[in-house]
């Protein structure tokens, strides 16, 4: 069943749980797997912290920095992450083979060092950004006129040779991941838009809706602004995230 991340982009610890709270009773038992995703701007805002506070209220989090430097950086940054108890981490795929690898090995290293003080039951779920959901072929320099599709699936199978556990990608290009390096290879998705013509798209680009990114075989729907930015007067980010949560149980039940 694939799994609702909700993107906390808020500047403050105290806005973030505020909205983890809201959001916490649809982690109760029976309920689907709920995420939350700290990313640059609350954990530059309140560090590891934050992570720790979100377990314990029972969330599992992807913390979503997407490491980009030299490998021996790299390796510190994926083994402080692990430290802080994050269940998903990320690098960046254009890092090349040799960071990838170097992330995996600091990921397997730290997990055995750190599991029992923080309580991870696995191992942490290691993802690769391949090219930004805010991205098209015109406007990024990275792919000097070639198709994002093309890129995201090289970028995909050179993550796929170093270890890695999956990528980060639109869902227009999931069918064509997993056609390419199998089901067992994780696609997480972020630029999910409710089929709303009221609804903004933001600054995302290569967007698709929850059932269509079901369908397309995403293992993981990442959502900021639609659920947290949701209309009071429609029920507010509650009714939004179960709303998408109910659109993803129907994709998958028809998938
Ligand atoms: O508000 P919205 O639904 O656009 O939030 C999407 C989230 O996913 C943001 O936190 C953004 O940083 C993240 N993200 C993304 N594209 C990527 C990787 C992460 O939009 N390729």
């Amino acid at each position: 069943m694939p799994k609702l991340v909700v993107a906390l982009d808020f500047q403050t610890g105290a806005e973030a749980l505020a909205m983890a709270r809201n959001l916490a009773p649809l982690v109760a038992p029976g309920q689907p797997d709920l995420w939350m995703k700290v990313g640059l701007e609350l954990f530059v805002a309140e560090g590891p912290q934050m992570v720790r506070e979100l377990k314990a209220m029972g969330f599992k989090i992807f913390l979503d920095l997407k490491f980009l430097d030299i490998p021996n950086t790299v390796r510190g940054a994926v083994r402080s992450a692990v430290k802080s108890g994050a269940d998903m981490l990320n690098i960046h795929a254009c890092g090349g083979a040799d960071m990838g690898r170097i992330a995996v090995a600091a990921r397997d290293e730290a997990y055995l060092e750190y599991k029992d003080e923080c309580g991870l039951t696995g191992k942490p779920l290691l993802f690769a950004v391949t090219v930004l959901t805010s991205m098209l072929d015109v406007d990024n320099p990275i792919l000097r006129g070639r198709p994002a599709a093309e890129v995201v699936l090289e970028l995909a199978r050179l993550s796929q040779g170093a270890g890695l556990d999956g990528v980060v990608c639109s869902a227009q290009e999931a069918a064509r991941i997993k056609e390419a390096c199998g089901p067992q290879f994780l696609c997480l998705t972020p630029g999910i838009r409710v089929p709303d013509p009221s609804a903004p798209a933001d600054d995302q680009r290569r967007v698709m809706t929850p059932e269509a990114a079901v369908a397309a075989g995403s293992d993981f729907l990442v959502v900021g602004r639609p659920v947290t930015r949701a209309a009071q007067d429609k029920g507010g980010p509650v009714a939004a995230a179960r709303d998408i949560l109910r659109r993803m149980a129907t994709a998958a039940a028809q998938a």
